[in-house]
């Protein structure tokens, strides 16, 4: 199978999975990523099922309105069982890596919202140990040069991904080098630098359900 074989295999089966566990009439967080779009696709079968999404970027919700499927603000949800989104690395502890695409900040805001994150990749995204995917951090503007002087510090070498602006108009620091080996503890350091939005760090909020694309069949890894 190719990669967006597995892929369209993973998102279908969170789809399936949205349609078992969600209670109809719910809202769903929809991730952002390659694995996400095939899931959003996937999800335009059940629009009349949900009440609707939230979504984590702007490229997210011009899909799913493309698809008519609602869109609403995070503000007006209190109540989000289901959140689907890809990951860039995962470990066996369901901790991640997310920010390929830079939307990991309003990613993690809905995730935060939701009950159940689940997680879909294909197996080329299941490490032992994480950090050969370089680690994104959303900063503010302003902080970019003492941002990078303070994650150098921390064993990485930061590279300004040149040319992006993110969704809420800050810069990405693409680390390089880090192996992760205490994932929770590192985000919350990198949390706690003055300028930091958010690290692509996923450890404090793991995924919960792990639907895993291989040429095998869809694993699930709880
Ligand atoms: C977007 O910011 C990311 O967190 C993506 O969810 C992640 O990079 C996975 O993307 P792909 O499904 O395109 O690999």
């Amino acid at each position: 199978m190719t990669q967006d074989e597995l892929k369209q295999a993973v998102a279908q089966a969170a789809a399936d999975y949205v349609a078992k566990h969600a209670p109809a009439g719910s809202i769903i967080g929809v991730g952002t990523g390659s694995t996400a779009n095939f899931f959003i696709d996937a999800l335009a079968a059940l629009k009349d099922r949900i009440k609707g999404t939230v979504a984590s970027s702007e490229a997210t919700r011009k899909r799913l309105e493309g698809h008519g499927i609602a869109v609403f603000d995070l503000n007006d949800v209190t109540d989000m069982p289901i959140y689907v989104d890809g990951a860039d690395e995962i470990d066996a502890g369901l901790n991640m890596i997310k920010g390929g695409g830079g939307a990991l900040t309003r990613e993690k805001i809905v995730a935060a919202v939701a009950g159940t994150f689940v997680c879909i990749c294909d197996a080329s995204k299941l490490v032992d140990t994480m950090g050969k995917f370089p680690l994104p951090v959303e900063v503010i503007p302003m902080a970019r040069a003492q941002v990078a002087r303070e994650l150098a510090k921390l064993g990485g070498t930061p590279v300004l991904r040149e040319g992006f602006v993110t969704d809420n108009g800050n810069l990405i620091l693409d680390v390089k080098g880090l192996a992760i080996t205490d994932p929770k503890g590192l985000e919350a350091r990198i949390n706690q630098i003055t300028g930091v939005v958010t690290s692509g760090l996923f450890a404090v909020r793991p995924a919960n359900v792990l639907l895993l694309g291989t040429s095998e069949g869809v694993r699930t890894i709880l």
